[in-house]
């Protein structure tokens, strides 16, 4: 879909969109709820009747029986999400309906579906169970809930790879190998214990021994975000600020956790950065908006991002503006909203449905 606003919106300048955007919530009133992630710009952070992880507005999305429009400021996995988790009088927009996910793309349908075809002999039926990132599109949740499987976030991962495990023998984890690994790393698993299924090879690259031998099979997918920290990022920080607590999120890869303070789901990293100590310095792996605004709001610690030169932006959530807010605010009745197909509802909201009670 071509998304191009129209040059009264692309032309306003941001003190002009903020009275429209009030203007339109204003007229809405309580009909309207907006969602907002942690990692958007600060001016739609303000905007936010809530803001939060993908786990936290899921969780507000299933809860707002009453919001007839939900307008959503993230990407568009989060806003099936919200579609899936509300009734059908309520009707979600994406603020810009382009915002996808590069990671939840790297896991296709069909490739999930020969995965598993593949799987079958090694009893992928009842040994093993999908635990299927949030980061995915609303087809593979539903074949998750149909095998009854579980959604988890990187809130909740512990959790579903507790669950998981004691019910079945191996878990097929998909899209992130680093938060597959990040998290059966916790759990106590083995290497020889967790092996990456490569999508472009036959039988994913591995071997019968190495498929048999493994718990979890992870899908070969990463966020190009938080994988360009590095271990050397961790280790010149180290140096240059000897009193420095790193924190990154579990999308960073296996080296950059370990050598890490801590690692932990935005919503971790959020408080962390609340609780710390005045004239605290923390190093941060994560989104650099997430981080700006940390570091904006707590001017008392000394919050940095981790590698200093990368500048780790995702790019799909900073494309909503105010300019998109305030176009979908006042033609929301002419646009069309976040909908997932019948075929897939009823069995994505049974996986998302376990996610919400798994903490
Ligand atoms: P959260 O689940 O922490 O909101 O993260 C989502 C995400 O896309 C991180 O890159
Ligand atoms: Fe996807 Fe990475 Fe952006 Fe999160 S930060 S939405 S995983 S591309």
């Amino acid at each position: 879909m071509l998304h191009t606003l129209p040059n009264e919106y692309r032309e306003a300048s941001n003190e002009e969109l903020s009275e429209r955007i009030e203007a339109a919530r204003a007229k809405l009133g309580d009909k309207l709820c907006i969602l907002v992630h942690h990692y958007q710009r600060v001016e739609v952070i303000g905007f936010g009747d809530h803001v939060g992880d993908s786990y936290g507005l899921s969780k507000i999305a299933a809860e707002k029986k009453g919001a007839s429009v939900i307008l959503f400021c993230g990407v568009h996995f989060m806003a099936e999400s919200a579609d899936i988790l509300t009734g059908p009088n309520q009707d979600v927009y994406l603020a810009n309906p382009l915002a996808g996910c590069p990671m939840a793309d790297m896991a296709e349908m069909a490739d999930v579906m020969e995965a598993w075809e593949c799987l079958k002999p090694f009893g992928a039926d009842e040994n093993i169970m999908p635990v299927s990132y949030m980061n995915t599109a609303a087809g593979l949740k539903a074949f998750t809930g149909r095998m009854g499987g579980v959604i988890c976030t990187s809130s909740n991962a512990d959790a579903a790879m507790d669950y998981a495990l004691s019910r079945r023998d191996k878990v097929f984890f998909f899209p992130d190998e680093n938060l597959g690994v990040n998290t059966g790393i916790k759990y106590g698993l083995k290497p020889e214990e967790m092996v990456i299924w490569d999508f472009s090879l036959e039988q994913g690259g591995l071997s019968r021994e190495q498929i048999e031998r493994a718990r979890v099979i992870l899908w070969k997918g990463h966020c190009h975000v938080h994988t360009n920290f590095t271990a050397e990022h961790v280790r010149q920080v180290r140096e240059e600020n000897p009193e420095v607590k790193i924190l990154v999120h579990p999308e960073c890869t296996p080296e950059v956790v370990q050598a890490a303070d801590a690692s932990g789901s935005t919503k971790f990293i959020v408080e962390y950065c609340e609780q710390a100590k005045p004239g605290s310095a923390i190093a941060i792996g994560t989104e650099i908006n997430l981080i700006n605004r940390m570091a904006l709001e707590y001017p008392d610690k000394k919050i940095f991002e981790l590698s200093g030169q990368t500048c780790p932006v995702c790019a799909n959530m900073y494309r909503t503006t105010l300019n998109d807010l305030a176009f979908t605010l006042e033609n929301y009745a002419d646009l069309k909203p976040i909908r997932v197909s019948d075929k897939h509802r009823s069995d994505a909201l049974l996986a998302l449905e376990k996610m919400l009670e798994l903490v």
